[in-house]
C-alpha cells in the first residue's frame, strides 16, 4: 500500500513551522522563528506572534513542499494544530490549513499539540511500536504516559503545579537570562558544580507525580538571599544545581515507570527533551536499566511541524479527521 503524503503546520506559540512526511519518513522540517524578536520582550507576546505567523505562513509551506520536492497537489492529508496554545496564532495555521484543504479536496486533521510532542518520536524509529512508555517535558507540561496503542495512552502521573520547561523558563529570569530559557539556562549549567542543596523532589508517595513549585521558590529566595547578604556567589552552580534537581528527578521516574509496566522501550518529547545533559543520563539510565530509549533529534523536541505531520499520520491511519468547521482552543486536555 502506498504511504500518505501529509503536510503538516504548526503554529501554536513563536514558530511558524511546515514539513511533509510520507508514511514515517520525513521529507522536510522548515521552521520560521519569531523566538528573537520575542525575546525583546522578555516572553511571547501574543500580537506579534499572530502577526509573525500571518508573515511566515505561506513562505515555510512553500519551502517544506519544496524541500520534499513535492507538489502541493500530490498531498493526501493536512494536518495542523489546532490547540493548545496562542488563539490568534493558532487561527494563523487553521486558516491556511482549511483553506489548503478545502482548495485540494483532502481531508483535514486537527492535532492536539501536545499529542504532536508525543508522535515525534516515530519519526525517530520507524519500527517503534507500542507499547512504550514516555516523558513528556514542555513549558506546558511534565507528566510520564504509558502508551497502550499509537491513539492510546495512560498518564501514570503529572505535575501538580509548573511544568518542568515553565521552571527552567523562571529560573533563566532569575538569573537574568533571556527567553526561551531552558537553553540558557543548560549552556549556563555546564560552567557550574551541582555543589548548592536543592529541596528534595516529590518521592514515594507521590507515585509518578512532579512539584516544581518548591524547586523555582527555592532558587528565588538562594539568588535574593546571597545578593541581598553580598555574599559571593556562583550563577553557573545554581543553574547546575537546579538542573540536576529538575532532571534527575524525571529519569528517575521513568526509568521507575518502565520497570512497573513490564516496558522495554521508553520515548520522549517536549521542549525540555532538548536538554543535553537529560538526554545524556536518560540514556546512561535505560543502558544499565536494559531499556532501549528512543529521543527525538534536539529539534524534534522544541515546537516543530514534523510532529505535527507524525500525529496526523497516526490519526489519518485511525481514519479521524476534522470538519472546515473546527475551531482553534487555546487549552485542551493531554488526552
Ligand atoms: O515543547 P516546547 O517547545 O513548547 C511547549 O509546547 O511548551 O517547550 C518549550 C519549553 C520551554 O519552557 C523551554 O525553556 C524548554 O522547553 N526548553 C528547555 C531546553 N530547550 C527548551 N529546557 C531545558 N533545557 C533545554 N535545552
Ligand atoms: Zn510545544
Amino acid at each position: 500500500m502506498k504511504e500518505p503524503l501529509i503536510l503538516g503546520i504548526e503554529s501554536s506559540c513563536d514558530e511558524t513551522a511546515a514539513a511533509v512526511i510520507r508514511g514515517r519518513m520525513l521529507l522536510s522540517d522548515e521552521i520560521i522563528s519569531s523566538a528573537a524578536i520575542q525575546a525583546q520582550y522578555g516572553g511571547v507576546v501574543p500580537e506579534i506572534a499572530s502577526r509573525a505567523h500571518t508573515d511566515a505562513i505561506g513562505e515555510v509551506v512553500s519551502r517544506a513542499l519544496r524541500a520534499a520536492d513535492v507538489g502541493k497537489e500530490e498531498l493526501d492529508a493536512v494536518a495542523v494544530t489546532y490547540g493548545a496554545g496562542l488563539l490568534g496564532a493558532l487561527l494563523v495555521g487553521l486558516s491556511f490549513a482549511k483553506g489548503l484543504a478545502y482548495s485540494l479536496k483532502i481531508p483535514l486533521i486537527g492535532v492536539n499539540h501536545i499529542r504532536g510532542h508525543l508522535a515525534a518520536c516515530y519519526l525517530e524509529d520507524e519500527t517503534l511500536k507500542p507499547p512504550f512508555v514516555t516523558l513528556l517535558a514542555s513549558g506546558g507540561h511534565t507528566a510520564i504516559l504509558f502508551a497502550e496503542t499509537e491513539t492510546a495512552f495512560e498518564i501514570l502521573g503529572g505535575t501538580r503545579d509548573d511544568a518542568a520547561g515553565e521552571a527552567f523558563d523562571k529560573v533563566a529570569r532569575i538569573l537574568g537570562l533571556p527567553y526561551p530559557g531552558g537553553p540558557h539556562v543548560e549552556a549556563l549549567a555546564r560552567e557550574g558544580k551541582n555543589v548548592v542543596p536543592m529541596p528534595k523532589m516529590l518521592k514515594g508517595q507521590g507515585g509518578y507525580d512532579f512539584s516544581y513549585s518548591g524547586l523555582k521558590t527555592h532558587v528565588i529566595n538562594y539568588a535574593h538571599t546571597m545578593s541581598q547578604k553580598g555574599a559571593s556567589w556562583s550563577k553557573a552552580d545554581l543553574a547546575c544545581s537546579f538542573q540536576h534537581a529538575a532532571l534527575d528527578i524525571l529519569v528517575e521516574k521513568t526509568v521507575e515507570a518502565a520497570k512497573e509496566k513490564g516496558c522495554d522501550t521508553v520515548a520522549a518529547g517536549g521542549g525540555v527533551i532538548a536538554n543535553g545533559y537529560l538526554r545524556e543520563s536518560l540514556s546512561a539510565a535505560c543502558e544499565r536499566a536494559g531499556l532501549k530509549l528512543v529521543l527525538p533529534a534536539r529539534r524534534r523536541c522544541t515546537d516543530n511541524a514534523a510532529m505535527i505531520a507524525a500525529e496526523g499520520l497516526i490519526q489519518y491511519r485511525a481514519g479521524n479527521f476534522s470538519p472546515l468547521t473546527l475551531n482553534a482552543e487555546a487549552s485542551i486536555p493531554l488526552r
